[in-house]
């Protein structure tokens, strides 16, 4: 039986910054609370027009350029976002077309910040079953145009940026690439963390005029009960699939952590009893960007050079739904 090996990775950030001070215009925020609680100095958002599959198409051609394949090569497209172009369809079958390729199969995934773990566990399942040979996993979002940027929205909209990171999955050799992935999911969480509208739930349309005026079209959290479920779901869901795997925290060389907080990646560090400085982040520089949140960190970490082959690598993520997933990869 084949296993899934990552062969190329790659990610794109819109070019601009918009920094925290930037926000203190319409958020009633200040630099020092958002970096102070969630260590994030800027994001990047999008520019008018550009949309989650074109963000997704600049980072997927860099991970196929990585990987040495064209898009022809490709026999799956998995794309995670819960911030898709339009209702439908999917950005998977955008991607397809925007890549120039024909046929091959377009799955979309709607697990937010856990989507790149989700899709993780699917193109490993598709190439150990033989049904795909060469996958690409996409993590993309624009939570720009989704933010309310007034002081309402300020709890959630400071933590949020535009982003997109992809893999390429090949079959290789056992013993090296994905060797465990796990996920879960806890639903009477889904109104913790969750967007109500335009959904069809509502009648006698999917978003009306007093919906916008309630501001249900914008992201609402629960910050503090998502922080504590964040800190100690993460913890034991990696801590269980590391165990599954036979490895220890000592024998990882990093460890890829979902971007939402500093301050959870901090405390989930400190509770594994892991050296920082095998802990990647970078959401310091671009703020949360969900599903591409740990493909863009894989990528900025590979080409650091924190990568060498052979080491053992996690990953963890956790969010709306409740969702979260964790893997163990042999580099
Ligand atoms: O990726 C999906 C998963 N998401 C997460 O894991 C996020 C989890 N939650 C968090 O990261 C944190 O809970 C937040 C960053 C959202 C909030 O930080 P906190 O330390 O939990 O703050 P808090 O909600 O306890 O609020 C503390 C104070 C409040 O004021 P009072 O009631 O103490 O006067 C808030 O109104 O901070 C206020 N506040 C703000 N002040 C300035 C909340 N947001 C802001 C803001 N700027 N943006």
């Amino acid at each position: 039986m084949p296993n899934a090996v990552i062969t190329g990775t790659g990610h794109y950030l819109p070019p601009r910054i918009v920094l925290n001070k930037e926000l203190e215009q319409s958020c009633d925020t200040s630099d020092e609370w958002i970096q102070e609680r969630t260590g994030i100095l800027q994001r990047h958002f999008i520019a008018p027009g550009q949309t989650t599959s074109e963000l997704g198409l600049f980072a997927a051609l860099e991970a196929l350029e990585a990987a040495g394949k064209k898009p022809a090569d490709l026999d799956y497209i998995i794309f995670a976002t819960l911030s898709p172009d339009v209702l439908f369809p999917g950005c998977g079958c955008l991607l397809q077309s925007r890549l120039g390729v024909e046929n091959i199969p377009a799955l979309d995934i709607r697990n937010q910040c856990s989507g790149f773990l989700y899709g993780l566990q699917v193109a490993n399942a598709l190439i150990r079953s033989e049904a795909a040979r060469t996958v690409l996993l996409v993590g993309a979002e624009v939570h720009s145009t989704g933010l309310d940027l007034s002081p309402n929205g300020r709890e959630v909209s400071v933590l949020f940026g535009d982003g997109a990171g992809a893999v390429v999955l090949e079959a290789g050799p056992q013993g090296r690439g994905i060797i465990r992935v796990e996920v879960g999911a806890d639903g009477r969480h889904a109104r913790d963390l969750w967007c109500e509208g335009p959904g069809s739930a509502e009648h006698p349309e999917r978003i009306t005029a007093q919906m916008l005026l309630d501001g249900r079209q914008y992201p609402k959290m629960k910050g503090r009960l998502v922080f504590r479920h964040a800190v100690q779901t993460m913890k034991s869901s990696l801590l269980g699939v590391l165990d599954a795997a036979g490895v220890s925290v000592g024998d990882l060389a990093l460890l890829i952590p979902h971007q939402a907080n500093l301050r959870i990646i901090e405390m989930v560090t400190r509770m594994l009893d892991m050296p920082p400085e095998r802990v990647a982040t970078n959401i310091q520089l671009v703020g949360n960007t969900t599903a591409g949140s740990i493909p863009i960190l894989l990528d900025q970490s590979r080409r650091a050079g924190r990568l060498n082959e052979g080491d053992w690598l996690a990953m963890t993520a956790f969010g709306s739904g409740f969702t979260w997933g964790s893997a163990v990869i042999k580099w």
